[in-house]
This record gives C-alpha cells, sequence and structure tokens, in this order.
C-alpha cells in the first residue's frame, strides 16, 4: 500500500482499526503498522487507541486536482497551462526547473510532501504530507529581469488577497516576501513563504518559478522543528483551516489575476496593497547584509520594492537585499 492511499483513507478524521486499514489496503496489519510509523516520521500526528484503532486529530482533505479545477472560474482556467497534484516530489520548484522550455506559460505544480523543501538563503522548507500546501507556478515574461523588480513583494500581496478572499484576515507581510502573523499588532509566527527563482535573460524572454509554502496545520513537534516562531492557517481561522483544495484553488486564481496585473502596471500595481499588509512599518529593525549591520525605523517600500529604512539622522536607506528582524521594545 502506497502511504497516499493510507493517509486518504484516514482523512475523515475517523478511528479506523489496523484490521479495517489491513482489509481495505489488501495488505498484512504488519505493512500498515510499518506505513503509519513512516508516516509519522514525516511529522503526520496519526494517534493509536487500544480499541478504536488509528485516527487523526482532525479530519484533512487530500489534494485533488479536479477539485481545484472546479473551484476555479472558467476564465481563469483557460489562461491556467499544466495543473498537476503529486504525492511527493523533491521540491516543486526544483520539478518545475526541469521541466524547463515544455512547461506552459502559469503551469501548477502541488505536492502533499516534499523531501528537498527549499527556502530562500538555502534553508530548508520542511514538507510534512497532508498538512500544509507546497505550490510553484512558472510564469514567463517577455520583460527581461529588468523589469521584475518587486515582483516577489507582488507575489506576497497576491497569497494575502487570497487568504482575504476566503476570510481570513490576520496575517501581514515582513519584507521581503515572509507572510506572518500580526501578534497584538506586531510581526508573529510565520504563516508561509515566498521563493522566487528568475532564468533568462535580463533584457529578453525570462522565466520565474514561484514557489510558494502555506501553513495549514502544524503541530507541537513541527512548530518545534521550524526554528523560528510558527503559525498556520487554523489559528487565524479559529481551529479549523479552509479546506486545502479552497485554499488551492484561491491561490492559483490569484496568481493568474495578479501576474496579468504585474505584467501590466509592474509592482507600481501593488504598492498601496504592500503597504496595507506591512508588517514593518513603524517598527524598530535590526538589518544584516551588504552593508554590515545596522538599525533603523521601516519606512515602507519604494517603487522598486526596496526597503526604506529611516536612519538615526533623519535619512531613508533603501535596502535591496538582506536580513530583517524586528528589535523588541
Ligand atoms: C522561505 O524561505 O520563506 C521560502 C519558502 C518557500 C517554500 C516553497 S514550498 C513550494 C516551493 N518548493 C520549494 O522547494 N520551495 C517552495
Amino acid at each position: 500500500m502506497q502511504p497516499a492511499q493510507l493517509l486518504a483513507m484516514l482523512a475523515a478524521g475517523e478511528p479506523i482499526s489496523g484490521t479495517s486499514l489491513a482489509d481495505q489496503g489488501g495488505v498484512t496489519r504488519a505493512a500498515i503498522w510499518k506505513q503509519i510509523e513512516a508516516l509519522r516520521a514525516r511529522g503526520v500526528p496519526i494517534e493509536a487507541r487500544a480499541a478504536a484503532g488509528y485516527r487523526l486529530p482532525w479530519p484533512l482533505q487530500m489534494l485533488d486536482a479536479k477539485q481545484i479545477r472546479t473551484a476555479l472560474p472558467a476564465v481563469l482556467l483557460r489562461r491556467l497551462g499544466a495543473l498537476e497534484v503529486h504525492w511527493e516530489l523533491d521540491s516543486t520548484s526544483s520539478e518545475l526547473q526541469r521541466r524547463g522550455a515544455v512547461a506552459k506559460d502559469l503551469s501548477i505544480l502541488l505536492a502533499e510532501t516534499q523531501t528537498a523543501g527549499r527556502g530562500r538563503r538555502g534553508r530548508t522548507w520542511l514538507s510534512p504530507p497532508g498538512l500544509n500546501l507546497y505550490m510553484s507556478c512558472l510564469k514567463r515574461f517577455e520583460s527581461g529581469f529588468a523589469a521584475l523588480s518587486g515582483l516577489s513583494l507582488a507575489i506576497g500581496v497576491i497569497v494575502l488577497r487570497a487568504l482575504e478572499s476566503l476570510g481570513i484576515a490576520g496575517a501581514g507581510l515582513k519584507w521581503p516576501n515572509d507572510l506572518l502573523a500580526i501578534e497584538d499588532g506586531r510581526p508573529g509566527g510565520k504563516l508561509g513563504g515566498i521563493l522566487v527563482e528568475l532564468s533568462g535573460e535580463y533584457q529578453g524572454p525570462c522565466a520565474a518559478i514561484i514557489g510558494i509554502g502555506l501553513n495549514l496545520r502544524l503541530t507541537p513537534a513541527l512548530q518545534a522543528q521550524a526554528g523560528q516562531p510558527a503559525c498556520d492557517l487554523a489559528m487565524l481561522a479559529g481551529g479549523t483551516p479552509p479546506d486545502r483544495n479552497r485554499v488551492a484553488a484561491a491561490l492559483i486564481a490569484g496568481l493568474i489575476e495578479g501576474l496579468s496585473q504585474f505584467e501590466r502596471d509592474g509592482f507600481a500595481g501593488f504598492v498601496a496593497d504592500y503597504a496595507r499588509y506591512d508588517l514593518l512599518r513603524d517598527q524598530p529593525l535590526q538589518l544584516s547584509g551588504a552593508l554590515g549591520m545596522f538599525g533603523g525605523i521601516g519606512a515602507g517600500v519604494d517603487g522598486r520594492g526596496a526597503l526604506q529604512v529611516r536612519l538615526a539622522d533623519g535619512s531613508l536607506c533603501p535596502i535591496d537585499s538582506g536580513d530583517v528582524t524586528v528589535r523588541r521594545a
């Protein structure tokens, strides 16, 4: 039996005995036990009760390309390239990169789990099966890299607009494009991340592979592994996150619309919304990067997407890359 099949059998959140799982899967109870252990080792919190059997602490929806398509308006479906849902990939972004020139514009790959999920700055992205969303989108541009400044910030705006369309508020952006929960009006735990990778020509045809990781359910063990404060959509939505296929469809709809807006207007079309979601504005910041370590106050972003930092002498310093942390008062 494949792990995807076992997770699908547990997805309702109802207890099922090992015998019943083995019968349904046509395998031995020992084989079921081995797969349960393998899913647990990857972060799925499968509980075992002596009398009742195995169960998940809550129901989950397995990703399903047909359900995602059904949730998309016809006008957007026509513009979508490929839409694939995989059980496991090393990384949805690496797989799209391997497809290279053969992948159609606006192709989307989703995976239930990634074995080598990649974050920014060479970090790994924890990708346990069935709990969160891991998605990559290929977008081709004719304009060259030069016109793409601010693209990764615009993607942050697109993701937050999509969450708002699902009725989820309480999230914002930490420059350049971390999705964070808002706690007491300040930047809180990390809800998701965005990795944009460009290839092609500086002034000609080029492509962006846009990777989005969004936490829907984090267990305490996964939060501990995250290495930084983390949050999930379940917490923002009062305990139960929206259906995973609905979240995927909202992100895809947002990407199709938002990327054509970006193609038309560039980052200028996103500046106002970025300001609305900006969690660093007026915050005391610590910056480290090419200019060394220094402090300042967040003062928004400029038209190219550079972070504006107000220094002690009152001047504004634009930051194009680097690590930012909010200093605790
Ligand atoms: C970050 O470090 O904040 C960016 C995380 C991006 C993770 C996503 S998950 C889908 C896609 N595939 C990857 O390997 N990474 C991105």
